[in-house]
């Protein structure tokens, strides 16, 4: 089983600015390996700490088998267009084209403090601009346009319903088990 559930749209947790990462302790290390398995377990390709219910700065990724860890990101450039349908483990079952930039340079800290630079294209850049959205406080619902909004809107009431049959009465109703 997971270390964690993740939280589902709704949830609060998902649309607050995480705050920067101040230290790297034992505490971080193990947040950070439990966020793998729960991403492993989902399974997905990157999962950020506020899909956990944590609110730093920092997210998990494994794309083409390289897993990787990026605390305190930043989009430093970011060139082109890209058209890429784009799920995520917060909104189970919806699937959107949206439109980003095609290649990003992302600047962030390993676990072990060293500053790296990664250049990213297509679906690893689409990757590290999706769960850079997450610290923010951006979904994918967002970044959407009128008719994908009504779109989405149906589903996530259907999402709701069947969140609130499963869950016992008295429960927030939103998160899924
Ligand atoms: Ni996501």
């Amino acid at each position: 089983m997971a270390p964690y559930t993740i939280r589902i749209i709704g949830d609060p947790v998902l649309t607050q600015r995480a705050a920067e990462v101040t230290e790297v302790d034992g505490r971080l290390v193990q947040l950070v390996e439990d966020m793998f398995e729960t991403m492993y377990d989902a399974p997905g390709l990157g999962l950020a700490a506020p899909q956990v219910g944590v609110q730093k700065r920092l997210f998990v990724y494994d794309h083409d088998e390289r897993p990787g860890v990026l605390i305190n990101p930043e989009i430093r450039e970011s060139r082109g267009e890209w058209v890429f349908q784009e799920g995520c483990l917060s909104i189970p079952g919806l699937y959107f084209e949206i439109v980003r930039p095609k290649e990003v340079l992302l600047v962030g800290y390993d676990l072990d403090g060293n500053e790296v630079q990664i250049e990213a294209d297509e679906l690893e850049a689409r990757l590290f601009q999706h769960e850079l959205d997450h610290l923010d406080g951006v979904l994918m619902v967002d970044h959407l346009d009128d008719d994908q909004r009504r779109e989405a809107r149906r589903a996530l009431r259907e999402l709701r319903l069947r969140a609130a049959e499963a869950a016992p009465s008295g429960a927030g109703g939103l998160r899924l088990p």
